[in-house]
């Protein structure tokens, strides 16, 4: 080996990240892999990146809070109103918000506001409760795992997932990150307004009495404030390395 060296050449190490994982694990359950952490983050990028790495099916759970929430403002109704909101959320074909995932308007910061309160209505969580976790059970198109990403997958959907990471970064970066993403957007705002929306549903969102957005004890804490996107998503595929080993 030290002779190699002395020779200028490497020996070969093969990158971990190119072994599909499910041809090791023909016959096992699927993998669940369950992303959360606050508005921001960096977990759906995270999350998206490792589905497709993988080729797992991958699960924005956010969206469905998000058309809910639009669903109850459309209808002209207040997402604070428990009744409505039950009512948007049980009309709500779950599997169809597959298709809405890409529309602008649940992205838009009256969605992301009507969401967080939906959210808090424990009917609301219990209309959707079954969709997640059949979805994690059952990944769709035969694929082999799941990655779910939101605020209570670790906690609630998922509880016995394999691999659970809770995304962090620090609150001015998040706001910085979602203001340039409004800003690109062509949307009107101050990065001032973006940070206090942002503490608004953060409080409203940890500290809500049903599935607050918290790590359980075996998560892992991924710190994204000082990391590029390409960073991160390296470090949370070593994390699905490590514990998969
Ligand atoms: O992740 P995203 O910002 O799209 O989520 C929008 C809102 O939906 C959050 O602020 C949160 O209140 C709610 N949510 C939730 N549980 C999830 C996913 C999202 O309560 N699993």
């Amino acid at each position: 080996m030290l002779a190699m060296r002395a020779m200028g050449s490497r020996p070969k190490i093969s990158c971990p990240f190119t072994v599909p994982l499910y041809k090791r694990r023909m016959n096992a359950r699927p993998i669940i892999i369950a992303v959360d952490g606050l508005a921001a983050t960096g977990k759906g990028t995270i999350a998206r990146r490792l589905a497709a790495h993988w080729d797992f099916a991958y699960l924005d759970t956010g969206a469905l809070y998000r058309a809910v929430g639009v669903a109850v403002l459309q209808a002209g109704g207040d997402p604070t109103d428990a009744q409505a909101a039950q009512k948007a959320a049980t009309a709500l074909n779950p599997a169809s918000v597959q298709a809405l995932m890409e529309d602008p308007a649940l992205r838009m910061p009256a969605a992301s506001d009507a969401a967080s309160k939906v959210a808090a209505i424990q009917g609301v969580r219990d209309a959707l409760l079954k969709f997640q976790k059949d979805f994690a059970a059952h990944p769709p198109a035969g694929k082999k795992g799941a990655v779910l990403d939101g605020r209570d997958i670790g906690t609630v959907i998922a509880p016995d997932a394999m691999i659970k990471i809770f995304v962090e970064a620090s609150p001015t970066i998040r706001a910085h990150r979602r203001f340039l993403e409004l800003q690109g957007r062509g949307e009107n705002v101050t990065e001032a307004a973006v940070l206090a929306d942002m503490a608004e549903r953060d409080a409203r969102d940890a500290s809500r009495a049903t599935a607050p957005t918290k790590p359980t004890d075996d998560a892992i804490i991924l710190d994204t404030s000082d990391l590029t996107a390409d960073q991160a998503f390296e470090k949370a595929a070593q994390i699905v390395e490590d514990t998969l080993k």
